[in-house]
């Protein structure tokens, strides 16, 4: 193990020309040394050869899969079909989208975007774990809930109306949080915090760790979110616990069948260090198992703490919990479970080496006390006693899923591939290989972060597809400017070798990717709100005393009742707005000349906008989705008089 991490860090900081070149290779900018070219989606002999052109539905009818991207920096999720491989639609969570109406004057989206203990109201987020909801380890079709890193928070996303229902806040913290998983029930999810913090003095003297906000060491830890996830459940998240500890987390995965009620998560930065070099000093670092049920019984025993910012929220010490690690290869980042809970794999992204330890061996170990060492009095278990191999297969080694045939697949950043291996154990007799070695290796174009199997993270894969989600996609595409667009490859991997299908195109920057058969989503899909039985009749009221313009409106194809409204200026607009429609794809919205004002009504939703009427004049409100031919015509006029010019007479009764 130890050959391979020094001769990367060797070449990394020794100062000569094959350093810089091997350096290059590492950080994967050597443009020209990917020398695997994608095969032509429309080969000769190709299994997905598809007609041209399309005929009408052919997607429609087609596609298996619907994929949940994180958008990353973009701030929501994209959805696109498998194997069509065409851009759906994308889900506003996190950051504001004027083509949603997802902007803060929409109450509902203020809510969501404001932090329940300061009252800060933010407009950004940076998605990155998309993870469905589950059933005993399946996809059960009801939520897809993600996670934001810059914020620490959580949102639950409804497969009905693919529109985010919660965004939860994590409390104790200044964000950086990564690692996210859900539990086999959606009972549980666990989102851990990678940045390393300066938290509450209340929380340093518990830990017993004093915590020096400038030079550290700092701490971090991980969020117990519990969900109203069971059958029947409403998906209400609430942040039910956090534990903290020396290291931060990065990865994290809840187990089910052999690992049921443990959390695994890595830490990369077991250095504890604040800068990045000195964060692959050692020679390795962990992979952590914390027993679920003994967070819960510190709860029970009173082992904890809070904070005035979340006097609701238990903080658990590392050291009140019952918790082991083990070695793994240096600066982990993959992290995943095979079908049946047994096998742990785990990446060291900085060596060339993918480790798989067997959680029956795990719990052997603990029974029988089988450590050779600690550190900050966490045992840590013998690695020949858990660990099944060690597989030194390339440069980069990142992401990890699985299959419904016994093979795992792992993608390279460096080396610009995917590696499919066959498991052992009792998966040997799915498929009859050697296990632990390569059996095909799918080339990227190029380097891979998350790779996507639909299924791959949980109980019951569903194979069949193979995505490579490609951070770079240099000679791809057309230049359009300095920035490349990203890169999703598809390929076919029913059979070896598994066929490069065809790529698309994608905004910045997917992160990783869930894929949900389209037949569990489709049925319960909702094309429409019920509209409330009684709805507000329109009109437009004035209050004196709190200089607030109430204007109760209508929304119909094509006009908006009332049609116009005057404002003394200064004074706070509140809209209620009422969509009358019920007829599918019939959305409606409303922006305002001249105003930061945009709202995106669904057939049969409500909606209310607040904002000052701080500009004077005529300003024309007008529909923004195009809804029927009359959709120019679909508008209204809001007149802000100068206060000082106002006279009770100029309040529109209308309609
Ligand atoms: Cu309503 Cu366009």
């Amino acid at each position: 193990m130890t050959v391979d991490t020094k001769a990367i860090k060797q070449a990394i900081f020794s100062p000569s020309m094959i350093t810089m070149l091997l350096l290059g290779l590492i950080i994967g900018v050597v443009g020209f040394g990917v020398v695997f070219r994608p095969t032509s989606p429309l080969e000769a002999g190709s299994q997905f050869q598809r007609p041209y052109p399309m005929p009408h539905q052919y997607w429609a009818t087609t596609d298996e899969f619907y994929v949940f991207a994180s958008g990353g920096q973009q701030g929501g999720l994209y959805v696109y079909g498998i194997p069509s491989m065409k851009y759906l639609s994308e889900i506003p969570i996190f950051a504001t989208d004027q083509a949603w109406g997802w902007t803060p004057e929409n109450q509902e989206v203020k809510s969501i975007f404001t932090n329940p203990w300061t009252g800060e109201v933010v407009e950004r987020g940076d998605t990155h774990h998309p993870s469905m909801s589950r059933t005993d380890g399946a996809y059960d079709g009801r939520w897809v809930f993600v996670n934001d890193k810059m914020y620490g928070r959580v949102a639950r996303v409804g497969l009905d109306t693919f529109r985010t229902e919660q965004v939860l806040w994590t409390p104790n913290t200044t964000g950086g949080a990564h690692g996210f998983t859900v539990g086999p029930n959606s009972e549980l999810a666990v989102l851990n915090i990678e940045h390393e913090q300066a938290p509450d003095a209340v929380i340093q003297e518990h830990l017993g760790i004093t915590v020096d906000p400038i030079n550290g060491p700092y701490v971090a830890g991980f969020n117990g979110i519990v969900i109203d996830g069971l059958p029947g459940g409403d998906g209400t998240m609430k942040v039910g616990w956090q534990v903290w500890g020396p290291w931060q987390h990065d990865m994290a995965r809840l187990g089910w069948g052999v690992s049921d009620g443990w959390l695994v998560n890595t830490s990369y930065n077991t250095e504890r260090a604040t800068s990045s070099v000195p964060m692959f000093e050692r020679e390795s670092d962990y992979l952590y198992f914390w027993n679920i049920a003994s967070i819960e019984q510190a709860i029970a025993d009173g082992k904890y703490v809070t904070t005035e910012q979340a006097p609701d929220v238990p903080v658990i010490s590392w050291k009140d919990v019952e918790v082991y690690m083990t070695e793994i290869p240096l600066n982990p980042h993959g992290l995943d479970i095979s079908p049946t809970g047994k096998y742990i794999l785990t990446s060291g992204k900085a060596t060339t080496l993918i480790v798989a330890i067997d959680f029956d061996k795990v719990k052997e170990a603990i029974a029988n006390k089988d450590f050779q060492d600690e550190e900050f009095g966490v045992p840590i278990l013998t690695t020949d006693s858990i660990r099944e191999a060690t597989m030194d297969l390339g440069l980069g080694p990142t992401h990890i899923e699985f299959d419904n045939n016994g093979y795992a697949y792992i993608g390279f950043f460096v080396d610009s591939d995917a590696k499919k291996i066959a498991l052992g154990g009792p998966y040997t007799e799915l498929h009859g290989k050697e296990p632990w070695k390569v059996i095909d290796v799918l080339p990227a174009h190029y380097s891979i972060g998350h790779i996507l199997v639909p299924g791959g993270d949980s109980a019951q894969p569903y194979g069949k597809y193979f995505i490579a989600m490609n951070k770079l996609a240099k000679d791809t595409f057309l230049p359009h400017g300095p920035l490349v667009t990203e890169n999703h490859e598809l390929y076919s991997i029913d059979n070896i070798p598994g066929l490069l299908v065809d790529q698309m195109a994608l905004g910045p920057e997917t992160h990783y990717s869930q894929a949900i058969p389209v037949s569990m989503i489709t049925p319960n899909v909702r094309g429409v709100y019920t509209r409330p039985a009684v709805t507000e009749p329109p009109r437009v009221e004035y209050d004196y005393e709190n200089r607030v313009v109430e204007v109760y409106m209508d929304v119909v194809r094509s006009w908006f009742t009332p049609d116009m409204f005057t404002v003394p200026q200064g004074w706070t607009v509140h809209m209620h707005l009422t969509s009358q429609e019920q007829a599918l794809d019939i959305t409606h919205g409303l922006a305002i000349d001249g105003y930061d004002v945009v709202a995106s009504l669904d057939p049969g939703e409500v909606k209310d906008l607040i904002f000052v009427a701080d500009k004077p004049g005529v300003h024309w409100y007008y529909c923004i989705w195009f809804c029927s031919e009359l959709h120019m015509e679909m508008r209204g006029r809001m007149i802000v008089i100068p206060e000082a010019e106002w006279l009770p007479e100029m309040e529109w009764q209308a309609p």
